[in-house]
């Protein structure tokens, strides 16, 4: 019989109000990537962060190499070879790619005192595994989120360790990124390292794990491995039923809502085209394409960039977020941390922030009309929380995103702008979150869907256009679509 890498016996964790794991159990092997999946709140992220020791379990242990191992605190686990890229991005923003990435080990004397020249190489170095090529001086705050995320993963990649966990490495990051970082997972499988692989994208779960592991309410449903099992049946084991996907209806029409013409700045170029009355138009491109700059533009964002645009026709100028909505349109960024969520604001708080007028009277709040607001889509989008009074820095990756969405759904602009709808959301809220937006364009609405996720993007989008290297490479119809066409073009070929 084989030993275990890694035997987790017995862990429970409560939090106030919510038991986030309870006896959960199963075996990690050395050079096995074992996939973790369940819906928003399952106790994923949890577990991870008991195996890294920013948790104690309030029950139940962990055994190493067959020693009961018990981390209180995370430099503990550090030790024992256990490396996480988390869900959350833990960069610092303010400090330079090379100092984020020898952060600890300077700690540690790896340089005795710091030679930056030496780090500079090492951190090129540590880059080229994920085929980054960007200056290591560079302040990671000025970087995009996803390059950030490969950054954070070229850094847990570049320690020597036994354990790689990665929770959602893959939520910002293209399909291109995706096969760079699996490659690179199946050198470390060969190595004998045990990689734990968290994702809510299950095509990708099966490609590049041996086993799947499901959570569901905190506890352990049962393992299997991929290749006795198919998506649907992975389906079943988390959400305990199938998932009805719509059938596609077309609801756009010839009326030009939006018109963007001749967008110039520094990071993308001769940027024009048009969004239809009840279109869902989808942007696609790798990393640093600059889909997220031409939107964060458009809003009033960056100020340095010029060009053209029109709504219903008429040329208007907007000068920021509430100009924007002011005159129609809503922007859901993908950077929940820094620009979408008050972590420590209430859930309903955050639901209504944007949109105080529809439920204030005479300059004041009504609390009941919030209230009964923000439950209406608590329970629309199964957002997990005991109630909507708990802080959203408490709720779960998947289920803060779900609070930014109903954030910019009671704003109800004609125009939607969405950068990465469903990133880090369960299958099942995925498929309703799709339900949503195509009733938005049977109202009228048009929708802009920025996603990194390929299958996603095939599903719900009328046309695509793809970008590379911040020019508009071509404009692709529904029907014409396929992953390897915009690859094609995502790749500049
Ligand atoms: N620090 C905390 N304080 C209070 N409750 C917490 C805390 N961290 C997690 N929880 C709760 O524990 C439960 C499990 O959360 P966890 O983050 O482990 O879910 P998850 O499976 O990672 O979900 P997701 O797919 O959305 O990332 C949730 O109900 C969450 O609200
Ligand atoms: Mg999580």
């Amino acid at each position: 019989m084989i030993t275990p890498y890694m035997k987790i016996s017995n862990i429970s964790k409560f939090f106030p109000g919510v038991r986030a794991l309870s006896n959960v159990e199963f075996d990690i092997l050395k050079g096995e990537v074992h996939a973790i999946c369940g819906e928003n709140g399952a106790g994923k992220s949890t577990l991870i962060n008991i195996l890294a020791g920013n948790y104690m379990p309030d029950k139940g242990h962990i055994v190493i190499d067959g020693e009961k191992v018990v981390f209180k605190n995370h430099l503990q686990s550090i030790e024992k070879g256990i490396s996480v890229v988390y869900q959350e991005r833990s960069l610092v923003p303010n400090i330079s790619v090379a100092e984020n990435i020898f952060v600890d080990r300077q700690d540690r004397g790896f340089f005795g005192f710091i030679q930056y020249s030496k780090m500079y190489e090492n951190t090129k170095r540590i880059l080229s595994q994920v085929n980054l090529d960007i200056d290591p001086r560079t302040i990671v705050g000025s970087l995009s989120p996803a390059i950030q995320q490969m950054i954070e993963v070229a850094k847990a990649l570049s320690v020597k360790c036994e354990l790689l966990i990665l929770d959602e490495p893959t939520a910002t990051i293209t399909k291109k990124e995706t096969d760079i970082l699996f490659e690179v997972i199946r050198k470390l499988k060969a190595q004998g390292i045990a990689i734990i692989y968290i994702s809510h994208r299950l095509q990708e779960v099966m490609e590049i794990a041996d086993k799947v592991t499901v959570l569901k309410d905190g506890k352990y449903i049962g393992t299997r491995r991929v290749d006795e099992i198919e998506i649907d049946g992975l389906v079943r084991m988390m959400v305990g039923r199938n998932i009805s996907v719509d059938e596609y209806s077309p609801q756009f029409t010839d009326e030009v809502v939006l018109e963007i013409r001749n967008f110039n700045s520094s990071r993308f170029k001769n940027v024009s085209f048009e969004l239809y009355k009840g279109e869902i138009l989808s942007f696609c491109g790798l990393v640093g394409a600059g889909r997220t700059e031409v939107f964060k533009a458009l809003i009033g964002l960056d100020q340095k960039s010029t060009g053209e645009v029109s709504i219903n026709g008429k040329k208007i100028i907007i000068k920021n977020v509430s100009d924007a909505i002011n005159k129609g349109i809503g922007y859901l960024t993908e950077d929940r941390k820094d620009e979408g969520l008050f972590l420590s604001m209430s859930v309903e708080k955050n639901i209504v922030s944007a949109s105080l007028a529809q439920v204030s009277s005479h300059g004041f709040v009504n609390g009941e009309k919030a209230c009964e607001i923000a439950e209406k889509y608590r329970k629309t989008l199964n957002i997990v929380t005991p109630d909507i009074g708990k802080l959203a820095g408490e709720l779960s990756g998947g289920n803060q995103q779900k609070i930014c969405f109903a954030k910019w759904l009671m704003v109800n602009s004609d125009i939607l702008i969405i950068d990465e709808p469903t990133r880090g959301v369960d299958v099942s809220t995925k498929a309703e979150i799709y339900k949503i937006i195509r009733q938005l364009t049977k109202n009228g609405k048009s929708i802009i869907v920025i996603s990194s996720d390929l299958p996603e993007t095939l599903a719900i989008s009328d046309r695509i256009i793809v970008m590379y290297n911040g020019r508009i490479q071509t404009t692709i119809n529904r029907q014409d679509a396929t992953e390897e066409n915009i690859m094609h073009y995502a790749s500049g070929l």
